[in-house]
């Protein structure tokens, strides 16, 4: 990514401001989170002990953390780089960490710290000697196995470089904070800790506005020290303090974060994806009611991007604003670990979500960021695996055949709550002569797209015949290209 962007190496500022200002956009929409430190292409994001978010479960956290982050990152982008076109949609993976005490918390900040550092001082290094006309692997073989203070001379001698002297940013990584209260008076309090946001919406669509804490970036020398995060009354107060100084990382600390669910061996995984407050999102775009062909369509558009991109993908049902992923029985895809194949999956559709709306919505801008939620689910015969899909399609027949009726009625000037009443405990036939014998409306003629949803395959008819059409030779027929249909 950073490659077809052509980003400033060893450290494109541009590119860590874009990452620092999602991971803004997060601790602001989140209250649970508390603190965040990143550099590079990463970001940690702590969430207060006590959350409830999502209930604790971890796949909605990391999935819905993450897609937000991305759609942040592709809606920002050209704040961030006006001059350049996002080439191709970005990604990230996401995992959730627990930590159980404050002394684990201290040693993940400073790990993480840690690799911020070596990372940064390598690849100055490196950088620096390719520039200098080095080839990349002379300045791999250069600098192989040398320490800290090695590379530090290095940068002295050959490129009179004090390392010290380097960005805060680049060297130290960012961190995200809340401020808190501390002996400001009350006024300055409300001035400068809290901005207004709006939470939610009313039922008759006027806005709650509450106070948000505001959110600062800090450059750091040390995360993991005592007087760093003792200092930060917020995540004293929300978190805890440092009771001891750090002085060692211990690997088995290192090898529990690096710890990952795998999903079992020859099993269908489904991923299922769903957008968040879409029913809201739908509003602010003012999508067609019962169904946005247009939407449907871009929902459609990115799963076949999606299905293009992962081949483990064998097919995918959606409907409305969710989709399933059906991943062949022996993918091994992220070595099935879980966090991987949800998070990367559903940070892929929303960027590309994301960078596809102009194509079906020319006339609208993106008012509202969109995001999903995902899970995966094994399924061990393809009969269960069928069942599934079946369910969702049922679901998507009930869905359907009651919006319609109820936007019908809505729309013939009943009001919502008398529509409401008027359909509660309907079954499917009745509803298709309400249909037919107030609206003229015969069900089974509407768009299939709208009724049964949209299935995505690889058309292995399609490819065949368009391979055996090309000429024999010459010129070299290429390999057969695998349509996909939606
Ligand atoms: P969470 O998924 O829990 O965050 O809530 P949600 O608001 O996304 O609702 P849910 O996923 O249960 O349902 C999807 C919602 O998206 C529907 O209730 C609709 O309000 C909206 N939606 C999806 N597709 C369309 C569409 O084509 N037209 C319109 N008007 N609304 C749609
Ligand atoms: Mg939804």
């Amino acid at each position: 990514f950073s490659q077809v962007h052509e980003f400033e190496v060893p450290n494109d500022e541009k590119a860590l401001n874009l990452m620092n200002s999602c991971a803004t956009a997060v601790l602001e929409e989140y209250p649970d989170i508390v603190f965040a430190y990143g550099f590079c292409d990463e970001y940690s994001f702590i969430f207060k002990k006590q959350t409830k978010f999502y209930q604790r479960r971890g796949s909605k956290i990391l999935s819905v953390i993450v897609s937000f982050f991305t759609s942040v990152y592709a809606t920002k982008w050209k704040d961030f780089f006006p001059h350049q076109d996002l080439r191709c949609p970005p990604s990230f993976q996401s995992h959730i960490i627990c930590c159980a005490s404050m002394e684990v918390l201290q040693v993940y900040l400073a790990w993480r710290q840690r690799d911020c550092h070596s990372r940064n001082q390598y690849d100055t290094c490196f950088w620096l000697l390719v520039k200098c006309g080095n080839a990349e692997g002379e300045a791999e073989e250069i600098l192989k196995g040398t320490q800290k203070q090695e590379k530090n001379e290095l940068l002295f001698q050959r490129f009179g470089i004090n390392y010290k002297k380097l960005p805060n940013m680049f060297r130290q990584g960012s961190c995200v904070l809340k401020t808190e209260a501390s002996s400001l008076n009350l006024f300055l309090l409300l001035v400068y800790i809290y901005v207004e946001e709006i939470v939610k919406y009313n039922d008759n669509d006027t806005p709650v506005i509450r106070p948000r804490r505001k959110v600062i970036i800090v450059h750091s020398e040390n995360i993991a020290a005592r007087n760093f995060w003792n200092a930060q009354l917020y995540l004293l107060k929300e978190l805890g303090c440092f009771r001891q100084e750090m002085n060692k990382i211990k690997p088995e600390n290192v090898k529990s974060f690096q710890f990952e669910n795998k999903l079992m061996p020859f099993t269908w995984i489904v991923v299922r994806i769903d957008g968040c407050h879409f029913h809201r999102f739908s509003e602010v775009h003012q999508f067609e009611k019962p169904n946005d062909e247009q939407a449907l369509n871009l929902m459609n558009s990115c799963a076949v991007a999606v299905a293009e991109e992962l081949n483990d993908v064998v097919f995918a049902y959606g409907v409305s604003d969710e989709y399933s992923f059906v991943l062949k029985k022996d993918s091994e895809l992220y070595q099935r670990r879980a966090s991987d194949i949800v998070s990367a999956l559903v940070s892929l559709f929303t960027s590309i979500y994301v960078m596809r709306w102009k194509e079906f919505f020319p006339q609208k801008d993106l008012k509202y960021l969109p995001y999903f939620d995902g899970r995966a689910v094994c399924y061990p015969s393809s009969t269960i695996l069928r069942d599934y899909l079946a369910w969702r399609q049922v679901d998507c027949h009930i869905n359907n055949q009651y919006n319609t009726c109820f936007w019908m009625l809505v729309k013939s000037g009943k009001r919502k709550i008398e529509a409401q009443s008027y359909l509660k405990g309907t079954q499917t036939k009745e509803k298709n002569e309400l249909l037919i014998r107030q609206f003229g409306i015969a069900y089974d003629t509407l768009p299939v797209m709208f009724r049964l949803g949209s299935s995505i395959f690889q058309d292995e008819v399609t490819s065949l015949s368009l391979s055996l059409s090309l000429p024999p030779s010459p010129p070299p027929p290429p390999p057969p290209h695998p349509n996909r249909h939606s």
